[in-house]
């Protein structure tokens, strides 16, 4: 089977809009000893804290997925750390490291994709600061993840940086000018101005920039174990890297059918949080769950109980590897000046492009 038959199977509905935008791209890459176009994904997490099952779900197994078939930038977001936890920049550091474990841990493949430090590529500033011409006031104030933001934020003053900063989002995106963004749901707000940005630059200075499409995973928003959004600063939040005896403890205190007080009561599947995980890390024991809850034949503790286990059992390769991952400070160094030379790179054509687009190379001149 030739790579584009398989491409046919694997994203019947993009594929077709993308062979067009890509027909262009040179980037080619050895495969079967021929070399074949490849396209790109970039996405990737802010270092405010270790990553979750949302993520998961959401994203992390879609980038483990496509990283054979795509050429794939993981972009460690620590500017974002600047827009709402400015005061918690000292951890910053941990936190990158952490996610780094994260990634390795899931399976992402330091010989296949590419990890690195967004304040580490000035290219990614630069682009920043063209896009921003681009963008209107109104526009930014008009992004729902953005407003939702803002209102939980614990800050009173929201800063421009805050607000603009899908601005800087895009500008990671497009410098490797990538195609595809596997995201969760909420950050779906941010690609869509991304596509704008981009179709806005390339009406203005000529096509320079593909309009990248998002890709939101199996389970676009998991709920946390309080039945909110999961996040990492709610602490309703199981994290990849939560010891057995964390994940029963969470677990144990979660919130499930509010009107079950007795295990013989009736359970109501459908508004329980618990059961959202069942469908999620345990599809096949889901339909034997939910009967027994519906009549009143498993109490939420026992449920919980295998809950536990389910999730433990889902965990244990991500926690063995993280343990082979872990105290390898050389590797984790080796993989992140690898990664931030290789985006450099690729970030510094980006910007000749667009200087050469905007008519800002200034040839005549110097
Ligand atoms: N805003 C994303 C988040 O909070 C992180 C992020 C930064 C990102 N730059 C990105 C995601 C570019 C996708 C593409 O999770």
């Amino acid at each position: 089977m030739d790579k584009n038959t398989i491409d046919k199977i694997k994203f019947p509905d993009i594929i077709e809009q993308k062979k067009l935008r890509d027909a262009k791209r040179t980037f080619t890459i050895k495969r079967g000893g021929e070399n074949k176009m490849k396209r790109r994904i970039l996405t990737g997490d802010r270092p405010t804290g270790p990553l979750h099952l949302g993520h998961y779900v959401g994203s992390l197994e879609n980038r483990i997925k496509f990283q054979d078939e795509y050429d794939c930038f993981f972009i460690i977001a620590d500017y974002q750390v600047l827009t709402d936890h400015i005061k918690e920049t000292a951890k910053t550091e941990k936190y990158i490291r952490e996610i780094v474990l994260d990634y390795l841990s899931v399976g992402i493949d330091p010989e296949k994709s590419t990890i690195f430090i967004q304040s580490l590529i000035p290219e990614i500033a630069e682009l920043t600061m063209y896009f921003s011409m681009i963008v209107t006031l109104a526009r930014l104030q008009r992004n729902p993840t953005v407003k939702k933001e803002v209102r939980t934020a614990k800050i009173s003053e929201i800063s421009y940086g805050f607000f603009g900063y899908p601005i800087s989002q895009a500008a990671d995106i497009l410098s490797v000018r990538a195609d595809l963004i596997p995201v969760g749901e909420d950050q779906l707000a941010h690609i869509e101005q991304t596509r704008e940005i981009a179709r806005t630059f390339n009406r203005l200075f000529g096509k320079t920039f593909p309009v990248p499409e998002g890709l939101v995973g199996r389970v676009p928003r998991l709920v946390g174990l309080d039945g909110q959004k999961m996040s990492k600063s709610q602490n309703n939040a199981i994290f990849l890297s939560d010891s057995p005896k964390t994940v029963q403890r969470k677990i144990n205190i979660a919130i499930t059918d509010p009107a079950r007080i007795h295990p013989t009561d009736i359970g109501h599947p459908n508004i329980c949080n618990i059961f959202q995980y069942y469908k999620t890390f345990n599809p096949e024991e889901c339909k034997e769950i939910e009967d027994n809850c519906k009549k009143g034949k498993i109490g939420c503790v026992a449920c919980k109980k295998k809950l536990s286990e389910v999730i433990n059992k889902f965990l244990k390769p991500i926690r063995e590897k993280r343990r082979y991952y872990d105290g390898q400070e050389k590797l984790i160094k080796t993989i992140l000046e690898t990664g931030n030379e290789k985006t450099q790179r690729e970030a510094k054509k980006t910007i000749k492009l667009a200087r050469e687009a905007m008519h800002f190379d200034y040839k005549k001149l110097l």
